[in-house]
């Protein structure tokens, strides 16, 4: 019998949407007859809106897999949103309980959408960040470990695993294995170790970019200063070939220009990874550039940067 809905829009779950972003190619940030390319993966377009739905999907998928996760069990894990976002997407859809620690100073719309979901949120010091929350929810698991899978994205090889396996494939799939350059952020450095390590495997000559702040003190939300930060355990600082600090402002600045001036609006780190996209452009005659762009500016709507001016 012939199919009435073609399998391209036939009905899937919402957790079938995680991965296969669209490769963007940026237009207007290089000079006419630049030898230079420059695409990003649209991670915003996952499901739960960032690259953080492949991470917690793969880790939940191991975590039912190794019988770590299963009925009456909570999941448990430190995030400052993205990651939380995403676990508390699929813990919804496939019906089991989610505890997540979240520094107190994260936006209203995003501690709105983790209780939408259902995600129970424990409140951690803002001056403590990121290091705060997982200080935490270590704590919790220690108090209680019977009854807690503590995911553990900072030291779970399922979050780089899931960009060894799918992120990676896409771009050399999505470029024609074209690429020479790839440059990502780092936070808990899952999509920078995944898709290099694969990367690197399929031609050794690609080169390797990461990009953190270039500050302890920075508003780059979803990066890590890693000299001064908890260290990721799944980092390994030895994969890049370069690593280069982006500032604050100019994150912002090019956030807002890849919304006035391409149409993408996209969060600060996705502007930081830009940056560095661009500081690449000018010291290379050609190349093929791909970076990923994590999120969505919808997510940093109440933020003041975007009524600011580049000093
Ligand atoms: C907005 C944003 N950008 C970048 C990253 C970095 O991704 P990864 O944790 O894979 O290093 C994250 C991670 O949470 C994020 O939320």
């Amino acid at each position: 019998m012939t199919p009435i809905v073609s399998p391209a829009i036939a009905p899937v779950a919402v957790t079938d949407l995680v991965g296969r972003t669209p490769l963007l190619r940026l237009q207007r940030f290089l000079p006419a007859g630049s030898g230079v390319e420059i695409y990003a993966k649209a991670e915003f377009m996952n499901p739960g809106g960032s690259v953080k739905d492949r991470a917690a999907a793969a880790i939940i998928a191991d975590g039912e897999r190794t019988g770590r996760l299963r009925p009456g069990v909570t999941l448990l894990d430190a995030t400052s949103g993205n990651t939380g976002i995403a676990y508390a997407m699929i813990a919804a859809a496939r019906g089991f309980k989610l505890k997540l620690c979240v520094p107190e100073n994260v936006t209203t719309e995003r501690k709105r959408t983790l209780r939408a979901f259902g995600a129970e949120l424990v409140l951690t010091s803002p001056m403590e960040g990121s290091d705060g929350a997982i200080r935490e929810a270590r704590r919790l698991y220690e108090e209680n470990p019977g009854a807690y899978f503590y995911a553990d994205q900072y030291s779970n090889d399922a979050n780089w695993r899931a960009h060894y396996d799918s992120t990676a494939l896409e771009i050399l799939t999505q470029t024609d294995g074209r690429l020479t350059h790839f440059v990502a952020g780092l936070g808990t450095s899952g999509t920078f170790i995944g898709v290099g390590r694969r990367l690197r495997e399929h031609n050794p000559d690609i080169r390797l970019i990461s990009v953190q702040p270039d500050s302890p003190l920075h508003g780059v939300e979803g990066l890590k200063h890693m000299d001064t930060a908890i260290k990721p355990a799944i980092y390994d600082p030895l994969l890049a070939d370069e690593d280069v600090g982006i500032s604050t402002e100019r994150s912002h600045d090019l956030t807002r220009r890849l919304a006035k001036e391409e149409g993408i609006l996209a969060g600060v780190s996705s502007g930081a990874a830009l940056a560095a996209c661009l500081d690449l452009a000018q010291r290379i005659d050609e190349g093929v550039i791909v970076t990923v762009f994590p999120d969505s500016g919808t997510r940093y709507l109440s933020d003041r940067f975007w009524e600011e001016q580049a000093s």
